[in-house]
Formats: structure tokens, C-alpha cells, sequence
């Protein structure tokens, strides 16, 4: 099993782990009208390889038997959707493919994000997640994720609320 970031030669996988992930997590509790348009909005080629190519993004595939099972999107500086702050890194994606979710693998991911975390000398990690999303909060709470807050998210027309968490790093 690897953790490895992911280049533009990757982007065809990309795109597809992408839309994949995040129709099977919420494409039941979500109108397919706004799901289209989110994944057509936020996950085309155009989108995902300008943000390849953003210096304060990264990307990763957790790979396992040459099978790209998950990925993560770190994002700092200016790239972060919110808070913005120099001294920390946003997870804003983590995602497992439905077979591979519950076993242990999303931590592998997570101690990635921490070491690029320590790597760029921030303090704290922080993420936003959907509130009717058990799982991941689970997941993060176990990791030693706290909730700080919460924020709107535009998900097509539906406006949700997002918690907002955070670890604080030693
Ligand atoms: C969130 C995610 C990365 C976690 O990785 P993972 O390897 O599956 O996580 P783990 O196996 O360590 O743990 C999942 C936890 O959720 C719990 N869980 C599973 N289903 C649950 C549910 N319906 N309600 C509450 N908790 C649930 C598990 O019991 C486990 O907790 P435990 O170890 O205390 O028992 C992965 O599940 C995933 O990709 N989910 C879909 C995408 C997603 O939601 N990403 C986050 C977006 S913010």
C-alpha cells in the first residue's frame, strides 16, 4: 500500500475516482439534478488540472495492488476555501472508494495529510464536514478532531451545513 501524489499524467483517474467517491457518499441523500451539477461544476478535467497546478494544492491517491482505492486534496495559503490562515492546512477531501471504506485504510490518508501538515511548519489541520455524514465524523473524531464551528455549503440548490473541525498539532 502507497500513498503517492498525484500528477497531471493522472488526471483521467482523477476526475473518475472524484466523481465516483462523491456520488456514492451522498447521491442517496441528494437530488440528482444537483449532483450532476456539482460533479460537472467541480470535478471536470478543465477544474481538477488547474488545480494540479496550484503550488498551494496537493493531491494524493492511496494506492493499493496498482488500484487507486482513495485520494486526498490538501489545500494551504490561499487555496484553502475558508480561514485562509498561514499556519494552516485544509483537508478538503478524503474519500475511500465504498469497498475499501471501514477498515482502517481513511487513516493512512490522514497520517499524510499530518505529515505535509508538519512538513509546511503549520499548527493545525482543519476540515469541513456535511452534518448528516456519521461516518466521517466518526472518523475524524477518533483522529482527535474537534468541532469549532459550523458553515453553509452549496451543494446544486441545497443549501447544507458543514462542521467545522480541527486538530491541533503538537
Ligand atoms: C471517512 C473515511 C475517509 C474514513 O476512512 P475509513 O478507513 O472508512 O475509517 P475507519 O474504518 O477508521 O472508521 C470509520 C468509523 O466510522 C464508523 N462508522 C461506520 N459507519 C457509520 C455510521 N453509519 N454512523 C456512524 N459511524 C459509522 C466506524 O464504526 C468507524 O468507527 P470506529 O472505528 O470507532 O468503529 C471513509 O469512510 C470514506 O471515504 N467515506 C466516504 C467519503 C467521505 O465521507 N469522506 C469525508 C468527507 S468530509
Amino acid at each position: 500500500m502507497i500513498v503517492r501524489e498525484v500528477t497531471l499524467k493522472d488526471i483521467d483517474a482523477l476526475v473518475e475516482l472524484s466523481k465516483t467517491t462523491f456520488f456514492d457518499t451522498y447521491g442517496a441523500k441528494n437530488t440528482a439534478a444537483d449532483m450532476k451539477h456539482y460533479l460537472e461544476t467541480n470535478f471536470s478535467k478543465t477544474v481538477l488540472c488547474s488545480e494540479l497546478k496550484d503550488v498551494n494544492v496537493f493531491f494524493y491517491f492511496l494506492e493499493l495492488e496498482n488500484e487507486n482505492v482513495g485520494y486526498l486534496k490538501l489545500n494551504v495559503g490561499s487555496a484553502q476555501t475558508e480561514l485562509k490562515d498561514a499556519k494552516s492546512l485544509e483537508i478538503e477531501r478524503i474519500y475511500l472508494k465504498k469497498a475499501y471504506q471501514g477498515k482502517g485504510l481513511g487513516l493512512q490518508l490522514l497520517k499524510k495529510a499530518i505529515a505535509v501538515a508538519k512538513e509546511k511548519a503549520v499548527t493545525y489541520i482543519w476540515l469541513g464536514v456535511w452534518e448528516e455524514n456519521p461516518k466521517a465524523i466518526q472518523f475524524y473524531k477518533k483522529n482527535g478532531f474537534e468541532v469549532f464551528d459550523t458553515h453553509t455549503f452549496l451543494l446544486g440548490s441545497d443549501m447544507q451545513t458543514d462542521f467545522m473541525m480541527r486538530l491541533n498539532l503538537k
